[in-house]
């Protein structure tokens, strides 16, 4: 018996010496950041930590998707006697129930719900905002290929109580936080309070996110390149030239890798840590891109920015553009400095 129970300390103590003080977990850093600033309420660490439970709770969904056909098929009851759901509208009632309680927010937007998630009356409103990406890349789900939760925390500042449209629709460089969970090979959640961006993954054997990348910063200048060019014959002839320099065939620089997952916070995860740049451009036949401002392209431009990097539609500062509607779509170039710099200066309108 005593020899079991030491092999399976060591055996823990393989994976994370957590007899070690130094060991971080994301409870522990976001109180530590909030201490740093005597007039915080703790509503913002809240937020953060009622997401991080919330994103817990969507990574045991993601990692049982594969078994839904043997547990249960589509459009039968599950062992629970609840009609089987698409992960994408699980995962968006997941953050939707952990978060409306907290006394936190005035309102929440989802790209899968159509208007303003108002906050049930049995509650209290807070004075902040929540928008999301429940599940982004969930077409990737079937194929057992990563995919994400993307989120943006803003400010209220209309009058009253209730959240209003004008609180959900503020330019990117309002937002107060932002982040991402990647549900890879393990789960990790990287987010910003405007303050560097911090990395903590996920040890599966005590259900805590760890500090694992603190500081993250996105090399000056990348080595992979993420687009669908399965679209080349849509684009306009700027962005075929832009790609083209990307991949050396102009002669101007060393050719990118090309790497496309196709959910975007894996193929932003990947080229924050080894450099890069990701790009939805407009194409003739959706001149708009296809990517969401407000669930997706300003939370991780934040994040890009935080870390060093860029974010521009083609044009402007994606940050900077100030959003009509919730589910507003833009043109999208996002990751290192250079290769967004690039980006800028030949697709400016001369
Ligand atoms: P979502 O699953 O939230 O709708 O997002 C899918 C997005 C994004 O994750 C990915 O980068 C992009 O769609 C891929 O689109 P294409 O298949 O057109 O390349
Ligand atoms: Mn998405
Ligand atoms: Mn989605």
């Amino acid at each position: 018996m005593e020899g079991r129970a030491t092999l399976s300390l060591a055996a823990l103590r393989n994976v994370v010496n957590y007899t070690d003080t130094s060991v971080v977990t994301i409870e522990r850093y976001i109180i530590e950041q909030e201490r740093r600033f005597p007039d915080a309420t703790g509503d913002l660490s809240g937020i953060l930590y009622d997401l991080a439970l919330a994103s817990k709770i969507i990574a045991n969904k993601v990692r049982l998707a594969g078994l839904v056909d043997i547990l249960g098929g589509h459009g039968t009851e599950n062992v629970q006697g609840e009609a089987q759901q698409k992960l994408d509208v699980i995962a968006n009632d997941i953050i939707v129930k952990a978060m409306d309680h907290g006394g936190r927010l005035c309102t929440m937007a989802s790209e899968e719900q159509e208007g303003l998630i108002p906050i049930p009356e049995q509650f209290r409103r807070g004075k902040y905002v929540l928008l999301f990406d429940p599940l982004d890349g969930s077409s990737n789900i079937d194929v057992n290929v990563p995919v994400g939760t993307i989120f943006s925390v803003l400010r209220k500042v209309t009058e009253g109580e209730e959240g209003q449209m004008a609180d959900a629709l503020q330019p990117g460089m309002k937002q107060v936080a932002a982040g991402y969970v990647n549900y890879g090979s393990s789960t990790m959640l990287v987010y910003t309070t405007g303050r560097g961006v911090h990395g903590f993954t996920l040890d599966p054997s005590i259900g805590e996110f760890l500090l694992s990348h603190p500081n993250m910063r996105i090399p000056e200048q990348g080595r992979y390149l993420s687009v669908n060019d399965a679209y080349e014959q849509h684009w306009e002839e700027n962005v075929r030239a832009l790609m083209r320099r990307y991949r050396g065939l102009d002669g101007q620089r060393k050719a990118m890798n090309v790497r496309y997952v196709g959910s975007l916070v894996a193929d932003f995860h990947r080229n924050l840590l080894g450099g890069g740049l990701f790009a939805y451009p407009a194409n003739t036949k959706s001149p708009n891109g296809k990517l969401r401002l407000l669930y997706e392209c300003n939370p991780l431009a934040f994040i890009a920015e935080q870390a060093g990097g860029a974010a521009i539609d083609g044009q402007q500062r994606i940050l900077d553009i100030q959003p009509t509607s919730l589910h507003q779509r833009t043109p999208y170039f996002v990751g290192s400095k250079a290769d967004v710099e690039i980006a800028s200066e030949m697709l400016a309108k001369g």
